[in-house]
């Protein structure tokens, strides 16, 4: 598949991603600024996470439990003013979509009315599934997220690989059913082995991303951190690494800390000259500032 620029793309809409069940690999990657959602869209990738590890990746949180809503939505208001085609989908945080159907649509309205994303994404399968049905009655589109569900991490004793047995792998289809049954344009499969993420993809007839899932789903999404090499802490086995940005700019800063210590910068280039005819004034002003000082220290 080659390159299509910018301008020649059409936007990407959640029936879109959903009609590309067993067609061309969807891309999908988190963003979490101006800068980085502009390279994403650029870049052609179909589904833009304005993910919640956001929490941990960029606000320095040790999980993603404590970002907020508010928080979510100051993010994805600056990724969407950056976006033109990929799609946007909110994360919903930890506790915004737990205590009632009611709380989850209207977090999901606030998210699209606030926050101007096109759908939103949450986590969790059978037991969530009167949420995302009430949620796309809302007219709002629902990526679900199934397997290793980090905001779930308490309940879960850790960040485990899921479906590991008969009985854990059944489970895991039994949610990926109930979340498209309810109405989920597409499912986030993230750290369950290959082989049975490759039976949920052959249930459902939405979308299987995975996220340390293996080969066999509709599409992949990373973070965006780590696929440029900008994450700090454990990097999980599935990543891979396609830069080293971190070193990339380490190097940045070591030479403009040298160059400012020795002087080299600022160049006479990089500074702003006066107008013609005024250095001989300029002069006589420090004659005569000279003057004053001398006076005051006399
Ligand atoms: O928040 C996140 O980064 C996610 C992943 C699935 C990419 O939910």
């Amino acid at each position: 598949m080659s390159y299509i620029p910018a301008s020649d793309r059409a936007k990407v809409t959640a029936p879109a991603i959903q009609a590309r069940k067993g067609g061309e690999p969807i891309v999908a990657l988190t963003a979490y600024d101006y800068p980085s959602a502009r390279l994403v869209d650029e870049a052609g990738i179909d589904l833009l996470l304005v993910g919640d590890s956001v929490a941990n990746v960029m606000l320095g949180y040790e999980s993603t439990i404590p970002v907020t809503l508010d928080e979510m939505l100051m993010v994805s208001r600056a990724v969407r003013r950056a976006v033109s085609t990929s799609l946007v989908v909110g994360d919903l945080p930890f506790g915004t979509y737990h205590e009632s159907v009611e709380q989850a649509v209207r977090s999901s309205i606030r998210f699209v009315k606030e926050g101007g994303v096109e759908a939103v994404k949450l986590e969790g399968g059978a037991r969530r599934a009167a949420a995302v049905r009430a949620i796309v009655d809302a007219e709002i589109p629902v990526l679900g997220h199934i397997g290793l569900t980090p905001q779930s991490v308490h309940r879960l004793g850790g960040y485990r690989v899921q479906g590991k047995t008969i009985d854990a792998a059944r489970a895991l289809i039994e949610d990926a059913l109930a979340l498209e049954e309810a109405g989920a344009f597409a499912i986030v499969l993230e750290a369950v082995p290959a082989e049975i993420a490759r039976l949920v993809t052959k249930r459902l007839s939405v979308p299987t991303i995975g996220i340390g899932a293996g080969p066999h789903c509709d599409g992949q999404i990373l973070v965006y951190t780590d696929l440029i090499g900008l994450s700090f802490g454990h990097t999980p086995k599935f990543v891979r690494q396609y830069a080293d940005t971190k070193a990339v700019i380490a190097g940045a800063l070591s030479r403009y800390t040298l160059d400012v210590r020795t002087k080299a910068f600022p160049a006479e280039s990089e500074s702003y000259a006066v107008a013609e005819g005024m250095s001989d004034r300029l002069l006589e002003i420090d004659i005569e500032s000279a003057g004053v000082s001398d006076e005051r220290t006399a």
